[in-house]
């Protein structure tokens, strides 16, 4: 996995949600998706859990997937406060996890992009395979449309007394995305962390989805399923179900 997300991501990410705005996250995906009681969710990757603790405690049964141990960790935490089974695993998101097994396979907060071509086939390939026929894969990502809205080769955010410093260059030629983050400490230590993210375009995106047997896409541009309008939309949120041809 990417040393990106062990030591700054993990120090920092927990102060990036707040419990409302995950709330939030998740009442728009129940609505737009009609998440249920008894539905099977796979969340690759989990992360610190906020959003697979969350459906299971709406009765929904969830499997989450990552690499990082910190974030493992913190997500059996939640769950064990929040009082909800939750199965965790260690796992690459390029490797297959089931076959026919899910209702739906999240890949939330932008992580559809950490890898090269063949490692991005090999992400959608097990997300696919873990899906039911008529199962659906929610992806939340910048794109090439919405990143160039509002790129900046340098930004700063203030998060508690810690200020984040990210620098990036989009190569428009690869859709490489090279960032580097620098949190600068209440006492004045800093560490930086770099990491290569590999930007989308929607009508792109839309074709690896049904390479691999997702055929039906439906493009949103938040959760809450605002329609994605470029120029407007800030992010994508893409819906693609499983064909039936493909089971
Ligand atoms: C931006 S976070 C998103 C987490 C979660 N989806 C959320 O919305 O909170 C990205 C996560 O991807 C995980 N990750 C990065 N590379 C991975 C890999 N190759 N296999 C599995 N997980 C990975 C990181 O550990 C991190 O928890």
């Amino acid at each position: 996995m990417d040393a990106f997300f062990v030591d700054l991501f993990a120090e920092i990410q927990p102060d990036l949600w707040t419990e409302e705005a995950s709330d939030a996250q998740v009442a728009s995906l129940v609505r737009l998706l009609g998440i249920r009681s008894g539905m099977r969710v796979l969340d690759a990757p989990v992360g610190d859990g906020r959003i697979a603790v969350r459906l299971a405690r709406l009765g929904c049964d969830v499997v989450g997937v990552d690499r990082s141990e910190a974030m493992l960790t913190a997500a059996a935490r939640r769950a064990a406060d929040a009082g909800v089974p939750l199965a965790l695993h260690d796992h690459d998101l390029r490797e297959p996890v089931a076959t026919d097994a899910f209702d739906l396979a999240l890949c939330l907060w932008g992580s559809f992009g950490f890898f090269d071509d063949a490692g991005l086939d090999a992400q959608t390939a097990a997300a696919a395979q873990a899906l039911v026929p008529g199962g659906r894969f929610v992806l939340d990502t910048p794109t090439a449309e919405t990143l160039a809205l509002g790129f900046a080769p340098t930004s700063c955010k203030r998060i508690g007394e810690r200020f984040l410093v990210e620098e990036r260059t989009l190569d428009p030629v690869t859709g490489g995305v090279d960032a580097t983050w620098t949190l600068v400490r209440g006492d004045g230590t800093r560490a930086s962390a770099r990491f290569r993210y590999r930007l989308h375009g929607i009508t792109e995106l839309c074709g690896r989805l049904r390479r691999h047997g997702l055929d039906r896409v439906e493009v949103y541009a938040d959760l809450d399923g605002t329609p994605f309008v470029v120029g407007v939309a800030r992010r994508a949120v893409v819906v693609a179900t499983k064909g039936e041809a493909s089971a």
